[in-house]
């Protein structure tokens, strides 16, 4: 299996998505998967202009000279796309949703009905429909903060006409940098999420048994909302933010 995986996170190697996302590769690898990893921070990737040249006037290929080009052609050698982003106010992050909109040239403009419903033929005809997986972690507790992000995602497999493998999230995503006190926890998420990577390479599925010992919560709600705050405090302190 090839994997495209991209990083949204603006943090890069410094970020708790690298973290849960490289496990997560780190397992795909070690199941044979051949990965390749991009930084959306690294690349220059333009909004997308709206002007539809890409369906009319230079079919397939977009007028803006940035980064793209490489990884369009990346994600179309790929069998699978495997997309991780911090969630922002609910959502990905501009770096990734940017991307994802500039993967506009791969649609052709006709409309067809799939399944009672208008969609775009894809250009690049697979003989499967390409996979996507979501790796995502935020800074609050309850899971439900992932809600709208993955039912965007699972909206978007469908508009591309994609599959949907699942999300990898994790919630009180800096439980990464309580390696002093939470050592054996967080051992037990990241050998989960490699685990996870693992199943999607050996099964193409992902169980909901493995993304709930990714997600699991570790420490009680009451004590994590003290901790937070005395970091917050510490932060305000030192006029900048600590990170690991
Ligand atoms: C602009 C911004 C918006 C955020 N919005 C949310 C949010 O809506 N819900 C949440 O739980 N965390 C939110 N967070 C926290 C991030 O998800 C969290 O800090 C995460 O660890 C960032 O990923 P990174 O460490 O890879 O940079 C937000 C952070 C930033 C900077």
């Amino acid at each position: 299996m090839k994997i495209f995986a991209v990083n949204g996170s603006p943090n890069m190697k410094k970020g708790m998505t690298h973290i849960l996302l490289e496990n997560f590769l780190e397992g795909a690898r070690a199941a044979g998967a051949e990965v390749e990893t991009v930084f959306l921070q690294k690349k220059k990737i333009n909004y997308c202009l709206g002007c539809f040249d890409c369906w009319v006037k230079t079919p397939g290929v977009c007028v803006q000279k940035d980064d793209m080009p490489e990884l369009m052609e990346k994600a179309s050698q790929a069998d699978c796309i495997v997309i991780g982003t911090p969630l922002y106010v609910d959502g990905m992050t501009a770096q990734t949703k940017t991307f994802l909109d500039r993967m506009i040239p791969f649609a052709d403009p006709h409309f067809e009905l799939v399944d009672g419903h208008y969609r775009h033929p894809t250009r690049h005809k697979r003989g499967n429909p390409l996979d996507i997986v979501l790796v995502s972690v935020c800074g609050f507790y309850e899971r439900d903060n992932f809600d709208g992000l993955i039912d965007h995602m699972e909206r978007m497999c469908r508009n591309l006409q994609s599959r949907f493998v699942g999300a990898v999230v994790r919630p009180s995503s800096y439980i990464f940098t309580l390696e002093k006190f939470l050592s054996e926890q967080i051992k037990e998420i990241k050998e989960a999420a490699r685990r996870a990577g693992r199943e999607l390479v050996e099964k193409g599925t992902l169980s909901p048994q493995v993304l709930d010992d990714v997600a699991r919560d570790y420490l009680p709600k009451e004590a994590l909302l003290k901790g937070a705050n005395e970091f917050w405090d510490k932060c305000i302190k030192a006029g900048k933010f600590i990170t690991i």
